[in-house]
């Protein structure tokens, strides 16, 4: 379990056990890879951001996750699976988001993607992403950097 703040000093908690926090989270996020690049969103607001998004009603969170890539991005799934779990102890309540990793086979190119400004294609995240404005505040904590470290080593074992 990794304990640290986030952009806002709010405390968060990231464990790659099986859902330490909850079963049933309510918020989902997914690191995106479509033909060696890292796949991500440009949201209206926030800047640039893995997609996700809430779980709907009655929703499993592997669903919104899916739901939430092709909303966002237009990418359709290749394969998906859960990487772990995180907690924010937010001003406003908490929140916990299940990570997911994501091959996407097919970027489709959609009329409408929602919140954002739809998909952006990044050979690398850049080093500097704590201190770039044009990223979200989503993409500043270390949820990302132990995410990331994750997810390459089993990509690249490939
Ligand atoms: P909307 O209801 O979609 O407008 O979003 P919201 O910001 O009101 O609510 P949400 O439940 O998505 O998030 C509530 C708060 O939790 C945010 O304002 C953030 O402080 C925090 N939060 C949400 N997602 C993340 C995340 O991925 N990382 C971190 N560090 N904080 C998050």
């Amino acid at each position: 379990m990794y304990t640290f703040r986030d952009y806002y000093r709010n405390q968060v908690k990231l464990s790659f056990e099986d859902h330490p926090f909850s079963r049933e989270p309510k918020h989902v996020w997914v690191i995106c890879r479509y033909k060696d690049k890292w796949l991500l969103t440009k949201h209206k607001d926030r800047g640039l951001e893995f997609p996700g998004g809430k779980v709907e009603d009655g929703e499993h969170a592997q669903d919104a996750a899916v739901r939430e890539v092709m909303e966002e991005t237009g990418g359709e799934i290749k394969s998906i699976r859960y990487v772990g779990q995180y907690f924010v102890n937010g001003k406003g309540g908490t929140i916990i988001k299940n990570v997911y990793f994501s091959e996407i086979a097919e970027l489709i190119e959609q009329d409408n993607y929602y919140e954002t400004e739809g998909p952006v294609q990044l050979e690398t995240i850049p080093a500097n992403v704590k201190q770039n404005q044009n990223y979200s505040f989503i993409m500043k904590d270390d949820v990302l950097t132990h995410c990331l470290r994750v997810v390459t080593k089993e990509y690249s074992k490939k």
